[in-house]
């Protein structure tokens, strides 16, 4: 087996056909506004979960079985000693779009356009350059793929752990596998935590975001940071189910998150410039923030 077959496989160790899949599935539960009125008619986006794809749902269901307290913590203790790779950050580009799959007619695009899409449409509102940043960059922890974590461990919609898990999240009733779910401490409305004790005090469910964060913890400033790690928060950004965790802080700076928002799902842009073209902007905005090499 060559490198790139163990990749492709790591990418379909799940029911996803490809990661992309779930980010599909966000965008059926939250349609772009603009699509509402314009492209399709309002009746096509209801009914959520009597359209969900079969492996979409296979997806949820593992993912809200097995990230317990526990797996976080060991996923914490192994990912964040970032002792597994070095390299520049256009090499983590190249490895991150090991993971298209050429088979695949859903796949349009590779991981790389879609960055590139989010950071562009940020550029072109004219929003601060480290959040352009923050675009080209905010999925690039799904190279956990490729270090073989399951889907289920690197994509997926976030939410706290070691404390109960609100309806708002998407299938809640698939938590009733969990084993936290019996555990009476996690299950209390605050858990192991205190009422508004901010969430740098919480523990999200293990995946992309949260690794992307850590890694670049030293570099960006506090909202793009925000928008890093609290990205696939749609229980929290976008049905403000974990009020009770927050400090006023976090709802501040969740500001920032709710702007990211839209770019990360509605910037499907046809007629994107070309990496040629926007190569030499980025390199320099990578080399203003960020070190020569990263650790993964
Ligand atoms: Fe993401
Ligand atoms: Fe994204």
């Amino acid at each position: 087996m060559n490198t790139n077959q163990i990749n492709s496989a790591a990418a379909h160790d799940g029911p996803l056909d490809n990661l992309d899949e779930w980010e599909h599935d966000v965008l059926n539960r939250y349609p772009d506004p603009a699509a509402i009125n314009k492209e399709k008619k309002e009746e096509e986006f209801r009914n959520y979960e009597e359209t969900v794809k079969d492996g979409v749902k296979e997806f949820y269901r593992l993912n809200h079985t097995y990230q317990t307290y526990d797996f976080v913590m060991q996923k914490k203790a192994d990912y964040l000693k970032f002792d597994k790779k070095e390299m520049p950050i256009w090499k983590a580009f190249d490895f991150l779009n090991e993971l298209v799959d050429d088979s695949d007619p859903d796949t349009d695009l590779d991981q790389m356009q879609h960055l590139l899409q989010t950071s562009e449409a940020i550029r072109n509102d004219g929003h601060p350059d480290w959040m352009v940043l923050v675009g080209l960059i905010h999925d690039m922890g799904k190279v956990l793929c490729l270090f073989g974590e399951p889907q289920w461990a690197v994509v997926g919609d976030t939410f706290p752990v070691g404390c109960a898990y609100s309806d708002k999240i998407v299938f809640p009733e698939f938590f009733s596998q969990n084993p936290d779910f019996n555990n009476e401490i996690y299950q209390s409305k605050l858990g192991i935590y205190t009422e508004n004790c901010g969430l740098d005090q919480v523990h999200m469910s293990w995946g992309h975001d949260e690794y992307v964060y850590h890694m670049m913890k030293d570099y960006i400033p506090e909202p793009g940071l925000y928008m890093l790690r609290y990205h696939s928060f749609y229980a929290q950004h976008r049905e403000h189910a974990y009020d009770h965790l927050m400090n006023e802080k976090d709802h501040e700076l969740f500001k920032w998150v709710n702007l990211f928002n839209p770019y990360d799902l509605y910037s499907k842009n046809p007629n994107q410039k070309s990496w040629e073209e926007l190569k030499p902007y980025y390199e320099a905005l990578v080399s203003k923030y960020l070190p020569a090499t990263l650790k993964f």
